[in-house]
């Protein structure tokens, strides 16, 4: 009977996407010089460079190698600030002490600073520290994620769950393969365990559903489009209220070395 539901469902449409510059996100990721060894993990400017080519919204971020820099970029942005551990190797910042949140002014950002750089040295890996990236924090909203992975017998899978630093507890992820149409989009959205939490719940406002599966597609695209993408993950990426859409808060690609 499933078997037969999924046969009989609208097949949906590969939709036109607006504002995607593919052009410009294959010049700008010819323009990296991916690190040779440790590699493979794009800079964060690249990133952005790549999600705002597909039109998918990022927060601004401004990086930082000392802690009066840090301060710099903070007073730029505004404050809360978060702060947060730049390497190429170290992709889980939370896991070496490397994210510090709600700085409310410049003293704070340069005493994160100054704690990242020591967790790092207490672990000997201050070498692996490039610097820190500075962002504004984030509006409330629910934290998803979104993720691509190469598998080797169906190729490209979209994955979409519940995001944030306990997404490998929850485990509440459904996958399609790649390309997927605005119906599987739609589907995947409302297809994790936890969708009731992107309808609104406990006096929580809802999520901007249509947003997160325009997300998904945009993030199909650009994975077909640049199939040097071997892996990337947005977590997370901040679903808003209904019509304010979503915001990428944290993301890293890695491409063929
Ligand atoms: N600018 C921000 N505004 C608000 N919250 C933030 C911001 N940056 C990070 N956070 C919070 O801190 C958490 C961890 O940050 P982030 O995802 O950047 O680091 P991470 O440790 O590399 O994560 P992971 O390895 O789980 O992807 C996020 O899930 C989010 O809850
Ligand atoms: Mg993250």
């Amino acid at each position: 009977m499933k078997y037969g539901q999924w046969l009989a469902r609208p097949e949906g449409k590969y939709p036109q996407l607006e504002g995607l510059d593919s052009v410009a996100a294959r010049s700008r990721l010819e323009s990296v010089e991916v690190p040779p060894l440790l590699g493979r993990w794009l800079p964060p400017e690249a990133v952005e460079g790549l999600l705002g080519a597909y039109g998918i919204p990022v927060l601004e971020s401004r990086f930082a190698t000392s802690a009066d820099q840090a301060v710099l970029a903070a007073n730029e942005l505004g404050y809360p600030v978060a702060l947060k551990l730049v390497s190429e190797t170290i992709t889980h910042k939370t896991d070496v002490g490397g994210v510090y949140l709600d700085l409310k002014e410049s003293d704070a950002v340069a005493l994160a600073f100054e704690a990242v750089s020591a967790a790092l040295e207490k672990a000997g890996k201050l070498e692996e520290m490039s610097g820190v990236m500075l962002q504004r924090m984030a509006p409330e909203g629910i934290e998803t994620f979104v993720g691509i992975t190469q598998d080797p017998s169906y190729g490209t899978l979209l994955g979409f769950g519940i995001g944030g630093i306990n997404v490998e507890i929850w485990k509440d992820v459904v996958f399609r393969v790649n390309p997927i149409t605005d119906v599987d989009a739609a589907d995947m959205v409302e297809g994790i365990r936890g969708v009731k939490l992107l309808h609104g719940v406990r006096g929580r406002k809802p999520a901007d559903r249509e947003a997160l599966a325009d997300a998904l597609l945009r993030v199909g695209r650009m994975v077909q489009d640049l199939p040097e993408i071997l892996e990337m993950d947005i977590n997370p990426l901040v679903a808003l209220e209904p019509g304010r859409g979503v915001v990428a808060v944290d993301a890293r690609i890695r491409v063929k070395g």
